[in-house]
């Protein structure tokens, strides 16, 4: 029996399986060591705030099968916070408050920046365990995130109607799925639910490609396509000029020339926010290449609402529990992250800052190729 007090919080995007995990953490918490527990509202804001509930078994009960989260989110970062229009560094602030509650942990379940936030924390001085959840699924040190699975199923739900919409009406359907800079949702639901080319922020896209592999299909009496695009997935031509602008930038950096470094870095992020993501323009640019009416679904928000599926239910019930047992061996500044069955205490300096994207040996390209499903980089 260990008394100890911990906090938890949730920050970045929401994702289904944060209230499990949250049960999990506290019920495992106060029933099997004792431990006080509270929740701290809508991320590191709240912390910083110091807008908290006291967690009891009431509070917990209910709510393994909500979606979002009942603690509220956002993105906030501790050392770039919006204060009355200014940004402003409130670590100092988040620090007092963390030793305010006497707390011995502070549990913070987010994504890859939560991961980075969190690890700042604990150069601070801060025992800190965080919690892999993203419907991304691109968070190092993990076989999977929850959240993942649930979004999964919410955009293989929307490719099957959407099959039969564009078969009924012989058109091309261009469905954007999220997953930030990285194809794991837009790969795995692409796959599960039949697109017949995908396109992957992994494998940059020739358009020609993409329009003859529809074509391909029209010959052999197939009157509809289903194009799954990443809402990260890029061109050749705009992956070789960000290669090129990213190049540029490295040597005004290496070169210590802060003008040509801002006017880079300027145009980087205006060019990628011009390039990457326009579905509206990918879409009208095949139906113009193939002659063949198009359309476009924008799944967006919808994949990160409602109840979490089963798999993200026991993830998060997996690794909200061991995180519990963790805290109890003052096991702190690490992840906990799934492996295989069980769980695995990643240390965070050695995952902050990486992405998982998809590796292009990954299986899941493999398979895809082999049922003939276009990658937008060859025929097949
Ligand atoms: O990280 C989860 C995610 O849903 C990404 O897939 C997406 O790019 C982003 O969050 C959207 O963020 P926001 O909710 O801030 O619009």
């Amino acid at each position: 029996m260990s008394n100890k007090h911990i906090g938890i919080l949730t920050a970045g995007g929401d994702c289904p399986g944060l209230n499990a995990a949250i049960r999990g953490i506290g019920k495992a918490a106060m029933n099997l060591y004792n431990m006080q527990v509270i929740g701290f509202y809508d991320g590191f804001r709240g912390l910083m705030e110091n807008r908290y509930v006291r967690m009891d078994g009431n509070f917990l009960s209910g709510i393994l099968t909500l979606g979002g989260t009942i603690l509220g989110t956002g993105r906030d970062k501790p050392d770039k916070m919006q204060i009355g229009g200014k940004i402003m560094d409130m670590t100092d602030v988040i620090v007092e408050n963390y030793f305010k509650h006497h707390l011995d942990c502070l549990v913070c379940l987010g994504g890859g920046g939560t991961q980075k936030n969190a690890f700042t924390l604990t150069n601070k001085g801060l025992n800190i365990i965080t919690l892999p959840k993203t419907i991304d699924n691109d968070v190092s040190g993990t076989d999977v995130t929850f959240g993942f699975d649930t979004a999964l199923g919410i955009a293989i739900d929307a490719l099957d109607r959407l099959h039969s919409t564009a078969s009924s009406h012989h058109r091309i359907i261009v469905v954007e799925i999220m997953g930030h800079n990285t194809g794991w949702l837009t790969l795995g639901a692409g796959i599960s639910g039949g697109a017949d080319v995908i396109l992957i922020p992994e494998i940059p896209y020739d358009i020609e490609i993409v329009s003859e592999s529809i074509l391909q299909r029209k010959r052999a009496g197939k009157h509809f396509s289903i194009i799954a695009v990443a809402e990260g997935a890029i061109s050749v031509e705009a992956a070789k000029k960000i290669e090129m602008l990213e190049e540029r930038l490295e040597k005004a950096i290496k070169d210590n020339n802060k003008e040509e470094k801002k006017k880079l870095k300027a145009e980087l992020k205006d060019y990628k926010s011009k390039a990457i993501g326009d579905t509206i323009e990918l879409a009208s640019e095949l139906e113009k290449l193939t002659m063949i009416e198009s359309r476009v679904t924008i799944l967006g928000h919808l994949q990160r609402g409602g109840i979490p599926s089963a798999a993200d239910r026991l993830l998060a019930t997996r690794l909200g529990t061991a995180c519990a047992s963790f805290i109890d061996q003052g096991n702190f500044g690490i992840m906990v992250g799934a492996k295989g069955e069980g769980v695995e205490a990643v240390p965070l300096k050695d995952i902050v800052g990486k992405r998982k994207s998809v590796p292009l040996d990954h299986p899941w390209i493999k398979s895809a190729r082999s049922v003939g499903t276009g990658l937008g980089d060859c025929m097949v």
